[in-house]
């Protein structure tokens, strides 16, 4: 409840309502002015499930399998494997079934981008546009990604902090 009046403020049939907000609000609000005390539960976080179809058949490249569990499984907080090859070596099957193999240890979800970085119809995709897909498979709308990067970048780390989810970004150029 805000003073009477106040900038923000309605009245109602009980006397001068003022609602307030604090923190990031996505999607509609309810204006319950008139009810009294309305108790908001924080919406639950979404959990990202964007991995395309797991590959089949899948055979061997049992040491690669065990090469990415060794970097991926249990060292840090955050882990990153990179996989490189000439084209249509298996990169992108390697992840997938890795990931799939794995999929109980990132129970907040899993996201993935494709940045194009060789494709022959689309374009290499950027770094900028690759944060807002991110952003968007955490579930963050359109309109509601800051339009400032370095708020961007805080918005994306405040949704994975302490959460356990693999990222994999496919067809990457370079490192950046
Ligand atoms: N372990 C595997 N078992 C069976 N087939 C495989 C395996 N790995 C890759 N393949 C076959 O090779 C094809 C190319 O694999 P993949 O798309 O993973 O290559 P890539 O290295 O990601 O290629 P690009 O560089 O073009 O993205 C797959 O469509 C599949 O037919
Ligand atoms: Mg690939």
């Amino acid at each position: 409840m805000g003073e009477l009046g106040s900038p923000g403020s309605t009245r109602s049939a009980g006397g001068w309502v003022r609602n307030e907000n604090t923190g990031p609000v996505y999607g509609s609000v309810v204006q319950a002015g008139t009810i009294g005390q309305v108790h908001l539960t924080p919406s639950r976080p979404v959990v990202p499930r964007q991995l395309p179809a797991a590959p089949e058949p899948f055979t061997g490249r049992e040491p690669d399998l065990a090469a990415l569990s060794e970097i991926l499984i249990g060292h840090a907080e955050h882990s990153v494997a990179v996989i490189h090859g000439t084209g249509g070596i298996g990169k992108t099957w390697l992840a997938l079934h890795w990931a799939y193999r794995h999929l109980d240890l990132f129970p907040d979800g899993q996201l993935f981008v494709d940045l194009h970085g060789f494709s022959p119809s689309a374009k290499a995709m950027d770094a900028r546009t690759a944060l807002r897909a991110l952003l968007e498979g955490l579930g963050v709308t359109p309109t509601g990604i800051p339009t400032d990067h370095a708020a961007q970048l805080g918005l994306y780390r405040s949704l994975v902090a302490g959460r356990r989810m693999l990222i994999v970004l496919d067809n990457a150029m370079g490192r950046r």
